[in-house]
């Protein structure tokens, strides 16, 4: 088992890496610190991290593009694990603006790997994505981590490339790498632009729920606590230069599960299923939207033992009571005050 006491975690104010920070300060063994650096773009958010001990979460706010304070910060607090999660993850922007998607997925993973080249003793371990594999035909067998890469969206394509960065410099300048490629994640404090909270808030509002085309596009779902779990297990055992593919067993056509969503927030209320229905409105697909993801987790399984704990409709249900039950934290995102904090503390600098 892999050692490791210091982490910088990149984008660790973000929804995967935010549920991935809280999640290491409850595993037992964990007795080192976590330094978390992220740029706050529009979706950092530091709600997602109240009540940490400030001795053990160091935030810094800073970009993964300034190499310089990466190198500062390795070397000020002995990290010895970069986990980096880091990225413009929305397909939807990547399709208005993909410029920021290079930069900062590529050009940005570029920096840190030029980091740890200099520091080889220090283990990087990337968070990717199904979707550099492209789209699947609905009776395609699932990806596996040696289906070719097929990215469809500007997002996936940069994603793909920042796998190639890191496959390459690992096999080159003889790095501690290792990929993690998951599917679809849920539960609390995702930002409310993606599938699933989307719908949620916008059924607490009465807004329309917009879903893409015809609603028949297949996505897995995995729970981000199995999937903070996945990457902790890809730290302590996962091989140097090995890819891990991290599924949740659960397909569903996007219709389908907006269905689920609207019968659950009324269950919920004790509301009629038809009034949240009702919200239900096709819009225009998404341009190059793929078909269907679908992960076979069994390499992750067999050599690592890690298997998705989550059942989907239980961890729905919970995802669901969390919001209904956290007005406060959906207002403060789509008020914006949610960036008071970081923009009163934090104006026109950075670390
Ligand atoms: P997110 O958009 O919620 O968070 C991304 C975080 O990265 C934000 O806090 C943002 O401020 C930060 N960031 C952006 N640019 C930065 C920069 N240049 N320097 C420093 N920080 C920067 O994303 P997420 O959904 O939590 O995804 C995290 C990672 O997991 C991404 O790499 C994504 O590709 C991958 N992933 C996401 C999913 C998913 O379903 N959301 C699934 C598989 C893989
Ligand atoms: O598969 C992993 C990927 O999952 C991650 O790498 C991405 O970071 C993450 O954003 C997610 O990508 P998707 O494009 O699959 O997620 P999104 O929530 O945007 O959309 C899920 C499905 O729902 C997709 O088929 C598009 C559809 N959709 C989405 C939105 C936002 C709608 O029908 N209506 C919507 O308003």
């Amino acid at each position: 088992m892999r050692k490791f006491q210091n982490l910088l975690v990149t984008g660790g104010a973000g929804f995967i890496g935010s549920a991935f920070i809280r999640s290491a300060f409850t595993r037992p063994g964990f007795t080192g610190t976590i330094v978390n650096l992220d740029a706050m773009t529009y979706a950092g958010n530091l709600d997602n991290l109240v009540g940490l001990d400030p001795a053990r979460h160091v935030f810094v706010h800073g970009d993964i593009l300034d190499g310089a304070l990466v190198e500062r910060l390795v070397d000020t607090h002995a990290i010895d694990t970069i986990v980096h999660f880091a990225a413009e993850s929305h397909v939807d922007r990547s399709i208005h603006g993909p410029a920021e998607f290079i930069q900062t997925n590529v050009v940005g993973t570029m920096r840190l790997l030029d980091v740890v080249r200099a520091r080889p003793h220090v283990h990087f371990h990337h968070v990717s994505t199904d979707e550099v594999y492209g789209s699947l035909g609905f009776e395609d067998p699932m990806f596996t981590e040696e289906h070719p890469y097929k990215p469809n969206s500007p997002y996936a394509a940069s994603k793909a490339a920042s796998d190639h960065l890191v496959r390459s410099w690992a096999r080159t300048y003889k790095l501690s790498a290792t990929t993690s490629h998951a599917s679809n994640n849920y539960g609390p404090y995702q930002f409310p632009e993606k599938l699933i909270p989307l719908m949620i808030a916008n059924c607490l509002d009465g807004k329309p729920l917009p879903v893409y085309g015809d609603g028949g596009n297949i996505r897995d779902w995995l729970h981000v606590d199995d999937h903070a779990a996945a990457i902790w297990r890809v730290l302590e055992d996962g091989a140097p230069h090995e890819v891990y593919d991290i599924g949740g067993g659960n397909e569903w056509k996007n219709l389908a599960l907006v269905h689920c969503l609207c019968d659950a927030v009324a269950e919920l209320r004790g509301e009629p299923s038809e009034k949240y229905r009702a919200l239900i409105t096709f819009v225009a697909d998404r341009p190059g939207h793929d078909l269907r993801y679908a992960i076979a987790g069994d390499k992750i399984a067999r050599e690592l033992g890690w298997r998705p704990s989550y059942d989907f409709v239980t961890g729905l249900r919970a995802t669901i009571r969390w919001y209904v039950d956290h007005p406060e934290w959906i207002a403060r995102v789509k008020t914006g005050a949610y960036r008071q904090w970081i923009d009163t503390n934090y104006a026109g600098r950075s670390a």
